[in-house]
């Protein structure tokens, strides 16, 4: 324990008393000096680091907030890392090859070869990242010069902005649409106006990021939205860059189509994926990018001088899950299949449940989020009392407090310019255990009784 020495507290005191002026002037510069550098902006706190703050201070009864599922992965995952921690080889402890352990980059290869149409070389063309965030990181920072333009979808997961900004470049937006905004509306109705697409690129425009399945729509881009995209990314010689975090969690008889595999453009796409989305541990913040071999050298650079190497035992886990899902690959059992099966039917009882209680909710196509346009619940909820400047962060912090039920509000994945579009909206994640799904439904409706 420490204990206070009162010789030490002296000698502080002294030479505190010495310097005080050093000291004063010194503070005094401070503010200036040690700001935060202009390339990250005010510095805002994220929408994750203010609404997990939030759960600890509402103690909202249900969670359908950040997308994790609130219920074990496959046991076959978490014991293949509880055999690894009691291994009997010791290297399985320690530091791992810097761009992706090597059993690890095999079994991706393996997985994603046929899938692309290509045989990947793992070693130069996959590179394992601190999660798909990195993945995300490592292709911006890596490609991504001053006053570079990139294209970004919205809504768009919030991170791509301030990493396209902190890299010099300079965020292109453009909103995807609903067609209609009443009555039933899937994430298929909402789209990119083709000629204001097409308008975005210009010879300054380094890479596109697309997201499919998207976050937070649940939209799951067609074979014609993803030519439109490739054909301009190939007129135009730009990068894209394809966020797939939620390739699995697609729903019959929509299907996941990797732009990357389309023809030309693998030389000129970068596609990113998640072994925490895939395998239900998102704690484990694990990702991956893979890619062509002089692109992904750019990305290792990044990754190389910022975080070096990736968790021994947590890629050796994903590697070992992975074999274990490829011998089972063509089988219903397949943790690839039974995911998106299993999610099926919360994603239709939340659907049910949103609408019951007054909300119109998008039916995502894929992905675990559902967006809901809650503006008809709005005369029986009180938001004039709520300090935020954006109404669904009004909304969700209120029907957090009143209803005990806490959802995201989708303007934080909005350019400043467009936040209005998300306003109507809250993202409500559906990966909870039923009993959590069930309590939703039970907590809604007590409120829409409440309020009459
Ligand atoms: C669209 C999208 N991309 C990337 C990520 C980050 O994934 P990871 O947890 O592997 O860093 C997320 C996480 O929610 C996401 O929704």
């Amino acid at each position: 324990m420490f204990r206070w020495r009162p010789a030490a507290k002296c000698a502080i005191r002294s030479a505190h008393h010495i310097n005080t002026k050093r000291v004063i002037s010194f503070s005094s510069t401070m503010t200036d000096k040690f700001t935060l550098p202009a390339r990250y902006g005010a510095g805002e706190k994220s929408v994750w680091i203010e609404y997990i703050q939030l759960v600890a201070e509402y103690k909202p009864a249900v969670n359908l907030g950040q997308g994790f599922p609130d219920y074990f992965p496959p046991e076959h995952v978490t014991k293949a890392l509880a055999d690894i921690a009691t291994s009997e080889n010791p290297l399985l402890q320690q530091y791992t090859r810097g761009f992706g352990h090597p059993r690890l980059v095999q079994n991706l290869a393996k997985l994603y070869s046929p899938l692309v149409g290509k045989q990947l070389d793992p070693l130069n063309e996959i590179l394992v990242t601190n999660g798909a965030y990195e993945a995300l990181f490592s292709a911006i920072l890596g490609h991504v010069d001053n006053g570079d333009e990139v294209i970004v979808i919205e809504p768009f997961f919030d991170c791509y902005e301030i990493m396209i900004k902190s890299a010099g470049g300079v965020p292109k937006f453009i909103a995807l649409k609903p067609k209609s905004s009443s009555g039933v509306i899937t994430s298929a109705d909402w789209v990119l106006d083709e000629k204001e697409l097409s308008s975005l690129f210009n010879e300054r425009t380094k890479m596109i990021i697309v997201n499919t399945p998207h976050n937070p729509l649940g939209k799951v881009f067609t074979q014609q939205e993803l030519e439109t995209i490739a054909n301009l990314c190939i007129k135009h010689n730009v990068l894209c860059l394809s966020d797939e975090v939620y390739e699995w969690m697609v729903y019959e008889p929509k299907k996941h189509i990797r732009i990357a595999s389309m023809p030309n453009m693998w030389d000129r796409t970068i596609t990113v994926g998640s072994a925490g989305k895939t395998f239900s541990v998102t704690g484990w913040k694990t990702g991956w990018a893979y890619g062509p071999a002089q692109l992904m050298r750019n990305l290792q650079v990044v990754h190389q001088n910022c975080v070096y190497t990736c968790a021994t035992p947590i890629q050796e886990a994903i590697a070992r899950s992975l074999e274990f899902e490829l011998a089972r690959y063509d089988t219903p059992e397949c943790f690839f299949t039974s995911l998106a099966r299993e999610l099926l039917a919360k994603r239709d009882y939340l659907v049910k449940v949103l609408r019951d209680n007054g909300f119109n909710p998008t039916v995502p196509d894929g992905g675990y989020f559902i967006v809901a346009d809650w503006t008809k619940l709005g005369n029986k909820i009180d938001l004039s009392g709520e300090p935020d400047k954006y109404k669904d962060y009004r909304f969700t912090k209120k029907f957090a407090k009143e209803a005990g039920v806490l959802a995201i509000p989708p303007s934080a994945f909005y350019s400043e310019q467009h936040k209005h579009l998300g306003e109507k909206f809250a993202r409500f994640c559906f990966i909870k255990k039923d009993e959590n799904l069930v309590l939703t439904e039970k907590l809604m409706k007590e409120w829409s009784a409440k309020k009459g």
